[in-house]
């Protein structure tokens, strides 16, 4: 099978949070199972390009009363090709989709072209048998097969993976008219959702199928609770929608092989962690003394979806605990005001570091004895399931992809991998950091714990598996 993936970013090309993991790794766990892949991606001022061939001087790409010619450059790694469309107009900016202010006012035009180009590339060179979309960005490609391009011999069937219902790229109608879309798609069974233009919502309408990124997640976005508004038409979509949890590339995320990192691990040799966690503590300016107390870590996009709510209720208390916290996180301002206001009322038991660093979230990983994920809801994650393989034990909220992957862990029983509290209260998540940090204070159990994390398998081949089985679901019913 030729398979096609649309995604807005992946590593080692851009990245702003987990999908790009994920687009990252999967074209690659795809193809080591036989099939043939490729991936559209925006070439953006971020992107590192080494050796990349131009596929496309100027692909013409039409944008309402406009014509584009963006260019198209390309490269094969670890077997997969990988498409970039390059537009600078569009794309070489500071950012992926935003300055710190708001979002770039032409997201509309600017992954509209980008579905588009996708197309056209499909059309011009890959000729997929299937595409795999991937959030709002890439959205248009479903809705522009069902009309532009209804005739295009490029037809083929979609999947569609929600990796966050969160953000759905809201639009005022008028974008109808400037990116070329027709008119008809607006109405409430097409992509108008409250008198504007949703393209997640037309890419969830559009496709021949839908998945999102843990099984527990696919169930709660047909509630009311974390539909965003979308969960009767998810409802509606019911028999076509899965769940298929994310894998991790343990080539990237592993303590025994993981470069940056003061000295490596494995479940048979745990001493190089206690280095790690001297290395953290002096990357993030705190005494070595500290290094005797639980380290609870957090890396995070800093939004409403992550908990830092939670977080804020619950400081007095947090800080009256014998631990010690550090930061690494950057996104909305209010929260990143929170953590700096934390750091410097309790210099000595709290560090912040507001920025995007992959070494040091590397550095989190190891160092940490425990990581806190008190998400408000989580599609996936892939920060626990890191965590879980570097022996740093997860306190997570039980909510979607973390419900799936943490076990709470049974005390004398020996078994589970983490702590999890359910309500979305600081008083919860405290009950289970308290029980985490009691636990600690027990070597023996705790290092059960951490093993038990170490010794569970993410990696991808079984979940490339479950998308391959959809892949063939969706051609052969096309073909028929
Ligand atoms: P999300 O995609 O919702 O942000 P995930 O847990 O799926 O959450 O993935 C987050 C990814 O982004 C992880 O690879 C994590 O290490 C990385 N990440 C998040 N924030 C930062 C940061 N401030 N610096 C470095 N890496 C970060
Ligand atoms: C999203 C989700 C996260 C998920 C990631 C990759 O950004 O917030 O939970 O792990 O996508 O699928």
């Amino acid at each position: 099978m030729k398979i096609l993936m649309v995604a807005s970013e992946a590593v080692p090309f851009s990245k702003t949070g987990g999908l790009a993991d994920v687009v990252g790794a999967l074209p690659q766990a795809v193809h080591a199972l036989g099939h043939e892949v490729g991936v559209v991606l925006p070439l953006y001022r971020m992107t590192r390009l080494d050796g990349a061939a131009t596929v496309f001087p100027g692909l013409t790409v039409p944008l309402g009363a406009e014509t584009c010619f963006p260019a198209v450059r390309a490269l094969v790694q670890h077997g997969v090709k990988f498409y970039f469309v390059e537009y600078p107009a569009f794309f070489d900016r500071p950012a992926l989709y935003a300055t710190p202010e708001s979002d770039y006012p032409d997201n509309a035009e600017r992954f509209a072209l980008f579905s588009r180009a996708a197309i056209e590339i499909a059309q011009l060179d890959f000729h997929p048998d299937i595409f795999h979309c991937h959030d709002w960005q890439s959205a248009l490609v479903p809705a522009l097969l069902h009309s532009v391009y209804a005739k295009s011999p490029a037809r083929a069937p979609v999947l569609f993976t929600i990796h966050n219902l969160g953000y759905q790229g809201l639009f005022g109608r008028e974008m109808l008219g400037h990116v070329g879309l027709p008119e008809h798609l607006f109405h409430i069974d097409g992509l108008e959702f409250y008198g504007k233009v949703n393209l997640l919502k037309a890419g969830l309408v559009y496709s021949d199928a839908i998945n999102t990124v843990s099984r527990g997640y696919a169930r709660e976005i047909q509630t009311e609770e974390y539909g965003f508004g979308l969960d009767g038409l998810l409802r509606h979509r019911s028999l076509v929608l899965s769940g298929i949890l994310n894998g991790v590339d343990y080539s990237q995320w592993d303590p025994a092989t993981d470069k940056f990192l003061a000295a490596n691990y494995s479940p048979e040799d745990l001493t190089g962690k206690q280095k790690c966690k001297l290395d953290l503590l002096k990357v993030f300016g705190l005494p070595e003394a500290r290094a005797d107390r639980p380290l609870v870590g957090i890396v995070s996009r800093l939004t409403v979806q992550k908990g830092a709510d939670l977080i804020a209720e619950a400081a007095g208390e947090l800080m009256a605990g014998d631990l010690t916290i550090v930061v690494l996180g950057a996104g909305d301002a209010i929260y990143e005001e929170l953590f700096r206001k934390l750091a410097a009322q309790y210099p000595e038991k709290v560090a912040v570091r507001i920025a995007y660093d992959n070494a040091v979230a590397h550095k989190i990983e190891a160092g940490a004895d425990i990581f806190l994920m008190p998400s408000r809801y989580e599609p996936c994650g892939l920060n626990q399931i890191y965590s879980l393989k570097y022996g740093t034990v997860p306190v997570v909220r039980s909510t979607g992809g973390l419900d799936d992957t943490v076990q709470p862990f049974d005390g004398e029983g020996g078994q589970g991998t983490g702590f999890k509290f359910g309500s979305y209260s600081g008083k919860a998540m405290m009950e289970a950091i308290r029980a985490a940090l009691a636990l600690y204070r027990k070597p023996k159990l705790w290092s059960k714990l951490m093993l038990n994390g170490m010794r569970q398998d993410y990696s991808w081949g079984a979940s490339a598996a479950h998308y391959i089985q959809l892949y063939e679901g969706l051609v052969t019913a096309r073909g028929r």
